[in-house]
């Protein structure tokens, strides 16, 4: 399992976020050395600070949006892998800061694209997006990697162009004969699992209210998603960069990292099933709706992953209830302090590497 990446130097930004975090710990397990950038400002994660990752990677406190710091660090460095996260991540902060959202995301990626222009050493660069990128069209069907770019809302937009720029470096560097870069992008949805604290997101939302006895508040019941598991699209990133490496077919190629089809539950849903596996005291009511009107955001949103299984061998491997006991047990554990949450995280991730069916 450990080929590929041990001893590899692999540059993952954004790696203080709550996937960014989960990503670098799985890269440590398969023996990489992690140089991780992100912006200071918001590295308060708890996931970050609890694991105490600052100890195993390689931080560099930067802003993804500075080009020429962006630059140096890839062209000194030279890492054999890039794998980059940060990103304003939130849908409804982008309503908030619309500026700043496309600027981080469309920017910072053009600066990582742009240093690997430049730079143009042996480098494997998984771009992350999201299933936002999508036209959203609230259709019946899942999203093929063929389907329309789009996006309506502001992080949705940024995700959309980002598509678009990295198809362009792709089509106008990376695919010469004379380009030592290969890059594709990775399209995922709503993770859930430990260690996530953000504002607006559901599990923690529901942690937070629970934890003070009171019902967490929800723009949405009905709202419904395919959920998942963060460990399964990382997982699926680091599979990616694995093949990719490998192979330059996959160069320039997006794929979609999602969980199977039958896998969409509602809000309401998920609250229920969470609650199920929560063995700590729940509220007497477990959720109460918003009464303002809320923003909005797409209802209806699925991928097809038929790709991924088809070249990577990649599907998810973790179903909503074993997503769930995942995510309840993590904090569970954080709240009652049982185990320290690096030696929690990293056995959460070595029972998930021990299932999948394939290998790095
Ligand atoms: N979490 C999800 O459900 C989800 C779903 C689909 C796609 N994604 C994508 O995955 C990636 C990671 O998401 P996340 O949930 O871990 O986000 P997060 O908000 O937890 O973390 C964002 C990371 O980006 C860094 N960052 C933000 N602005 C920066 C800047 N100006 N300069 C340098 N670093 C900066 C932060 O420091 C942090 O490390 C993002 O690109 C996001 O769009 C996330």
């Amino acid at each position: 399992m450990k080929d590929t990446f041990n001893n590899k130097k692999v540059l993952v930004t954004g790696h203080t976020g709550f996937k960014g975090t989960w990503l670098t710990l799985c890269l440590l397990r398969l023996g990489a050395k992690v140089i991780g950038l992100s912006f200071e400002k918001n590295s308060n994660s708890t996931l970050y600070q609890a694991t105490e990752l600052n100890n195993l990677a390689d931080t560099r406190y930067c802003d993804i949006r500075d080009k020429e710091e962006v630059k140096n660090i890839i062209l000194t460095e030279k890492p054999d892998f890039i794998f980059h996260l940060a990103a304003q991540a939130l849908t409804l902060k982008s309503y908030e800061i619309p500026h700043e959202t496309f600027e981080t995301n469309f920017i910072g990626s053009l600066n990582v694209l742009e240093a690997l222009r430049v730079s143009n050493h042996n480098c494997t660069c998984i771009m992350v997006t999201s299933d936002k990128s999508y036209k959203n069209d609230e259709w019946i069907w899942g999203y093929r990697e063929i389907d329309k770019i789009g996006g309506d809302d502001p992080y949705s937009a940024s995700k959309g162009t980002c598509e678009l720029l990295i198809n362009s470096y792709y089509q106008s560097f990376f695919s010469h004969p004379s380009s030592n870069t290969r890059v594709a992008t990775a399209r995922a949805g709503n993770v859930i699992g430990g260690g996530d604290f953000s504002e607006n997101r559901l599990i923690p939302d529901c942690v937070k209210a629970w934890k003070k006895n009171e019902s967490v508040i929800i723009r949405n019941e009905l709202s419904t998603r395919p959920w998942q598991h963060v460990l399964d699209p990382t997982c699926g990133y680091i599979l990616l960069a694995a093949k990719l490496s490998d192979n330059k077919e996959l160069n320039g190629e997006a794929f979609n990292f999602g969980p199977p089809a039958n896998q969409m539950f509602s809000v309401k849903d998920v609250i229920t099933k969470l609650a199920e596996k929560w063995t700590l005291a729940l509220p007497k009511q477990l959720y109460k709706l918003e009464n303002t009107e809320y923003k909005r955001e797409a209802h209806r949103l699925k991928l097809n992953c038929d790709k991924a299984k088809e070249l990577l061998n990649w599907q998810a491997e973790l179903n909503i209830d074993h997503t769930l006991k995942y995510t309840a047990d993590w904090y569970i554990n954080s709240i009652t302090g049982a185990q320290k949450a690096r030696d929690f995280t990293f056995s959460q991730i070595d029972n998930y590497l021990a299932q999948v069916a394939y290998e790095f």
